[in-house]
């Protein structure tokens, strides 16, 4: 997957625009997620999902985080990764297509905030970018 200037450009807006509403929007996707795709919820079996607990604002903080310094750093994601690859692949063994469906989730929550910046060219810049963190996220596996 290879992003073009015009893909980064998109995510680095796209990120600017957020703001400070990072752990707002991750704890919006991480929600969507346990709703939508209940198997997913298998992996936090030592979490309280439910709506607006602690545990997962927290830890929609912490996606978000990831997000916007993989965006810092679309020319190195590996780099930028490496550590939470290793937790992904090594230790926590999510199996890859639960990235799909998160990445759904991420897609949704920002079309749904900012409808007016989620043009079609955006979309698919979005859509690879974190395709692009997935893989990365699911490259150490074997
Ligand atoms: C865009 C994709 C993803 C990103 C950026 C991401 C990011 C993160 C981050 C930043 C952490 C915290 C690491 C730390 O505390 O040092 C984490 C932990 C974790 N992630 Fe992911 N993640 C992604 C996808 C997924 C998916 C798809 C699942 C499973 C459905 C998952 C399951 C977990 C679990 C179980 C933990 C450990 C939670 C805990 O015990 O605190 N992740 N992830």
């Amino acid at each position: 997957m290879v992003l073009s200037p015009a893909d980064k450009t998109n995510v680095k807006a796209v990120w600017d625009k957020i703001g400070t509403n990072g752990a707002a929007y991750g704890t919006e996707a991480l929600d969507r997620m346990f709703l939508s795709f209940p198997t997913t919820k298998t992996y936090f079996p030592h979490f309280d999902l439910s709506h607006g607990s602690a545990q997962v604002q927290g830890h929609g903080k912490k996606v978000a985080d990831a997000l916007a310094n993989a965006a810092a750093h679309v020319d190195d994601l590996p780099g930028a990764l490496s550590t939470l690859s290793d937790l992904h692949a090594h230790k926590l063994r999510v199996d890859p297509v639960n990235f799909k469906l998160l990445s759904h989730c991420l897609l949704v929550t920002l079309a749904a905030h900012h409808p007016a910046e989620f043009t079609p060219a955006v979309h698919a810049s979005l859509d690879k970018f974190l395709a692009s963190v997935s893989t990365v996220l699911t490259s150490k596996y074997r």
